[in-house]
């Protein structure tokens, strides 16, 4: 939030233990917290909105099912641990004398408008024997029915308080039955898909790779209630961590059937010590939740997203050529600048040089050395980025540049001189992954070092207009060598390392607030809602299959929107250009081809498709998202975008199973969110040279027959992507 206006604040004090309710609201949905009789802070409610907020004082702490005797205690607002808590905790501590023991008790609260939109609801909490406080804060952001939650811990005992556990969130909900959908994969497999319905017992979701938060695990899960909800019907709840690092998320169904949710940070090797008046501020946890399926969620996501987290998320994209796939290492400056006229050629903006142009002593000639050393090599671009620079606006193109600053590779000058500045176990041999090991940036001076990488870059080449921020090692052997020096504990490593790169990106941000970055991290390894504050893309994943993409930019898009998910044409598979380039359309468009080698029509096609991409980008980036057939159990995928006024729409219909002569069975396809007062017509584009569609353009529809009746993409094994446009007919 860039002006925090305070119009309204107001505050809570419980004097003599009366029951206290605060609701926390959205437009739709409302989480209810309420003290019980022993002041504790319970959490009462999730759900629809009640017309009348002071209704929710009927709750009394009764519409939890449970027995009060023994798990009442179930719906605490944030569980302590040493207590009368014997469930997961969200907070264990060892406070200043040893003693493990922690109660909380509701001291007071604080509900401040922030904007009209947006309101930060605090509730503050108190070991009655311990000077161990702890604030909740709920974040609400009314119109996108997202509540957004952190925590403060605070010592002011005399000793240090060591931290053992400290969630974001703590949620507990009722429902018949509880289903989660969530992630697992690796590197090209990113986003595959589980559902499972929640049985008694601990159901876990973590990392614990540091660098790469989910290579295994992405932070992002869906939880349906009573029954798996589907695109337009059901409860769900859109979850993730604003966490660019180990996470945990614990689903704990108790013997009541209740279920417990703790989100945050992974407390795996992570004890965090505070000093007497130090406060500890966990990570946000991002929730959103429906009662009208995962389509209006997502939607309400994505406009939380542009409006409120992305980086520039209402603003514009550039589309780019990358050369990462055109030429791996293997170039040198002709090669680079003969690329430039193609991206010209094809009608890109931008040009963007990856891997390999850096490192002299041990040049980066592979992944094995170099990574480190940032400065140009010399063989391969004797003039350096400025000529690289000024050789692309000669060409009539952008130009941006690729770095992998948090990284080194054992083979450079960098490990050489700065062994100390490396995460490695100095006495135990090191593990690599890529050949590489993560620098520490929990050191002040591998920051200063990082943030100069991108600083030197721009102050020698002002015109410099892209970054791809990569990442591509696991963090193995974690400790410090700098917290070792200061005589921290090791366990802040983890926590250390993101608080560090997030100030690398505060202070990057701070002088230069605009430069458009894309966070990769070895494909889609590390994406959240916390690094994404500092940049303006991600990428995907290094899989451009487009069959596969299709799968995962579906999965993708329930959290984020298309402004933010770069998807790139290339050669990774054999499919024609066309499905390429109609799959990568549904995002931040880009290129990793070498454009002389398309043939006539191909160029023609994808010049054209750029040209169908620069009138339909502001509906797909900013537009309403709807899925409209789910590739996962049907032959087909249909998705659709509607921009706002509904003047305009695109839907993607794609062939995913060629069997049995599949095309007869194409239903027509029902359209969403359109107008039905509205009348429209209907035009294939991305119409490959040489062939001819067959939808006619001539016929107008009511948004009413296209809602309820919908139309055929004909889609058959010769037209296996067919993108249509739908326009508003003016009458
Ligand atoms: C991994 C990324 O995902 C690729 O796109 C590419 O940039 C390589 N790293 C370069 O090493």
């Amino acid at each position: 939030m860039k002006n925090i206006n305070l119009i309204l604040f107001l505050f809570w004090f419980n004097t003599n233990a009366q029951m206290i309710t605060i609701p926390v609201e959205t437009k739709d949905n409302a989480l209810v917290l309420q003290t019980d009789k022993e002041n504790r802070l319970r959490m009462t409610y999730f759900g629809k909105k009640l017309k009348s907020a002071t209704e929710y004082e009927n709750l009394k702490v009764s519409s939890a099912r449970y027995d009060e005797a023994n798990a009442g205690i179930a719906s605490s607002a944030y569980t302590p641990s040493g207590t009368w808590n014997l469930g997961e905790p969200a907070i264990e501590v060892i406070h200043a004398d040893g003693n493990t023991s922690l109660e909380l008790k509701y001291v007071s609260h604080k509900v401040e408008k922030i904007e009209e939109n947006v309101s930060l609801i605090s509730v503050f909490l108190k070991d009655p024997l311990y000077s161990t406080e702890v604030t909740l804060f709920y974040k609400t952001f009314s119109n996108e029915n997202v509540i957004e939650q952190w925590t403060v811990i605070k010592n002011l005992e005399k000793g240090v308080l060591k931290l053992k556990k400290y969630a974001s969130a703590n949620l507990h909900f009722v429902a018949k039955d509880f289903f989660l959908h969530h992630y697992h994969g690796e590197w090209a497999k990113e986003m595959k898909p589980e559902d499972t319905k929640l049985t008694a017992g601990i159901k876990t979701l973590d990392s614990k790779l540091n660098t790469r938060a989910n290579i295994y695990q992405p932070p992002t899960f869906q939880l349906s209630f009573d029954e798996q909800a589907t695109e337009d019907h059901g409860k769900v709840l859109m979850g993730t961590l604003g966490w660019s690092g180990n996470f945990r998320f614990d689903f704990e169904k108790d013997n009541y059937q209740n279920l417990k949710l703790i989100a945050g940070i992974n407390p795996h090797a992570a004890e965090y010590s505070l000093n007497p008046n130090e406060e500890f501020k966990t990570p946000s946890f991002i929730g959103c939740y429906s009662e009208n399926g995962q389509g209006q969620a997502s939607r309400d996501m994505h406009n939380w997203a542009r409006k409120y987290r992305i980086l520039d998320g209402e603003g514009t994209r550039m589309t780019l050529l990358n050369n990462w796939e055109a030429t791996y290492f293997d170039f040198d400056e002709n090669k680079i600048t003969g690329l430039f006229k193609g991206a010209k050629d094809l009608g890109v903006d931008m040009f963007l040089l990856d891997d390999g142009w850096f490192a002299n002593k041990y040049p980066r000639n592979g992944d094995v050395a170099g990574l480190g050393d940032w400065q140009e090599n010399k063989k391969k671009l004797p003039n350096g980025i400025g000529f690289l620079v000024k050789e692309a606006t000669k060409a009539g193109v952008k130009f941006g540049i690729w770095v992998e600053p948090e990284m080194v590779n054992p083979k450079s000058e960098l490990y050489e001189k700065h062994l100390d500045w490396v995460i490695r176990e100095p006495n135990r041999p090191e593990t690599y992954f890529r050949n590489q090991l993560p620098l520490d940036l929990s050191n002040p001076e591998v920051q200063d070092f990082v943030f100069g990488v991108l600083d030197g870059l721009f102050t020698k080449n002002p015109e410099l207009a892209f970054i791809k921020w990569d990442c591509n090692a696991v963090t193995y052997n974690a400790h410090s060598a700098y917290l070792e020096k200061m005589k921290k504990p090791q366990t802040h490593l983890y926590v250390d390392y993101v608080n560090g790169l997030y100030k690398v990106l505060q202070r990057l941000r701070a002088k230069y607030p605009k430069i458009p970055m894309m966070l990769c991290s070895g494909g889609g390894g590390r994406v959240d809602y916390e690094a994404l504050k500092y940049f303006t893309e991600f990428w995907v994943s290094d899989n451009t299959d487009p069959l596969e993409r299709i799968f995962m930019q579906w999965e993708y898009s329930y959290y984020y929107p298309a402004i933010a998910s770069c998807n790139h044409i290339t050669d990774w598979s054999k499919v024609g250009i066309k499905y390429r380039t109609d799959v990568a359309m549904m995002g931040k468009m880009g290129y990793d081809i070498v454009v002389d080698k398309l043939d006539e029509k191909e160029l023609l096609f994808s010049q054209n498709a750029l040209k169908n991409y620069s009138n339909l980008k502001e509906t797909i980036w900013k537009g309403d998202l709807y899925r409209l057939i789910n590739p996962f159990g049907n032959q087909m995928a249909a998705v659709e975008y509607v921009k706002k006024d509904k003047s305009k729409a695109v839907i993607f219909n794609y062939l995913i199973e060629n069997r049995f002569d599949m095309n007869s069975l194409i239903p027509d396809i029902k359209l969403k969110g359109l107008d039905p007062e509205k009348k429209y017509s209907i035009k294939e584009i991305n119409v490959f040279p040489g062939t001819k569609s067959s939808i006619d353009e001539k016929m107008e529809y009511s948004g009413d027959y296209l809602m309820k009746i919908g139309i055929n993409p004909a889609i058959n094994h010769q037209r296996t992507s067919v993108v249509l446009e739908i326009n508003e007919v003016k009458q």
